[in-house]
């Protein structure tokens, strides 16, 4: 198998179906990842195509350039329109204007890669032992273990129950705080400890989920301000659908797709509720009227998909009806 087919992306069909790529178009890759989405694009919009990367994470950033320049052209992958810009997708519309890019296709699968997530020293998951990172940008500065260390009790069962909705929220913030009055926490296997110790919740094999998902969810989701990004970006669709309808150039094309993927309610809601928005204001045409979700098929092998909400949107200008 060659290199770049290595990864299966979520809802790889469903998104290059939705996103309707042509020849000669641009596609935007929010969180290229390992490259997965943007290998499967390459083949439809041909050489004459551009792929712009971007991802916080520089490593897999660098994998997914690779890999998405043998996609485009694999005799002569130096060659190929790809542009890789590390940062968060915040900033994304920005450079893209910068540079004088228009997108055609936008996708940002949210959330993390496999590589991240597999890998234990990023502490982002209590299935692994590690330090208690969970930064995404490795030159971010505030781990997980600074947030646990050094916020109040009260703040830290505040973000455990509004980012993890984690109802056992308050308990947990106790119990972090007396084992830290001991010695600092430094392991996820410490935290994952500590709220089984916490949280009255069922064991064994029946029990439906573990007892540290929702406040590894909410630690993660703080660390990379994962929702504050995502409302930038909202709002950056709704300025350049904007652009386009008066038409002026920004970084989104006329008729441009776009597609998010969500893996939780708290990312799908903002989502859903500005596409709604702009759907109103006759700035875009929902392309999507329900979000799009996994096939048993993809969740038998990748039960991540299980959670996964594609919405799509296409910004319409005067002309486009
Ligand atoms: C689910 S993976 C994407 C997988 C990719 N679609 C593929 O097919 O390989 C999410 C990626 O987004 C990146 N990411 C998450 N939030 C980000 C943000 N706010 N800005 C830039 N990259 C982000 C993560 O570092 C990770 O590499």
């Amino acid at each position: 198998m060659s290199k770049q087919y290595s990864h299966i992306p979520v809802l790889a069909d469903e998104g290059v179906e939705y996103l309707q790529p042509q020849l000669g178009q641009v596609f935007v890759d929010c969180t290229a990842g390992l490259g997965g989405h943007a290998c499967l694009i390459a083949p439809a919009i041909g050489p004459t195509g551009t792929i712009v990367l971007n991802d916080m994470d520089a490593g897999n950033l660098a994998r997914a350039e690779e890999s998405a320049r043998i996609a485009m052209s694999p005799d002569d992958p130096k060659s190929a329109n790809v542009v890789a810009i590390q940062g968060n997708f915040a900033q994304l519309p920005q450079e893209l204007v910068k540079r004088g890019i228009q997108a055609d296709m936008v996708l940002a699968d949210l959330g993390f890669a496999s590589t991240q997530v597999d890998d234990p020293e990023r502490g982002l998951s209590f299935r692994h032992s590690g330090p208690l990172d969970m930064r995404l940008d490795q030159s971010s500065p505030i781990d997980a273990k600074e947030l646990v260390n050094t916020l109040p009790e009260k703040e830290i069962g505040d973000l455990i129950k509004q980012f993890g909705e984690e109802k056992h929220g308050r308990r947990i913030a106790r119990k972090i705080v007396e084992a830290r009055a001991l010695a600092p926490i430094e392991t996820t296997d410490q935290l994952a400890d500590l709220i089984r110790s916490a949280v009255p919740y069922p064991k064994g094999p029946r029990s439906p989920i573990h007892p540290a998902t929702r406040t590894f969810q909410a630690l993660r989701i703080v660390v990379n301000d994962e929702l504050g990004s995502l409302g930038l970006l909202l709002r950056s669709i709704g300025f350049g659908a904007k652009k386009v309808q008066s038409g002026d150039t920004g970084w989104l094309s006329p008729g441009a797709r776009i597609a998010i993927i969500a893996f939780h309610s708290l990312e799908d809601r903002p989502v859903k509720q500005s596409f709604a928005r702009l759907g109103d204001e006759g700035l875009v045409e929902l392309i999507t009227r329900k979000p799009v979700g996994a096939s048993e098929q993809e969740i038998g092998m990748n039960p991540r998909s299980r959670s996964a909400k594609m919405r799509v949107c296409r910004v319409l200008d005067s002309t486009i009806g």
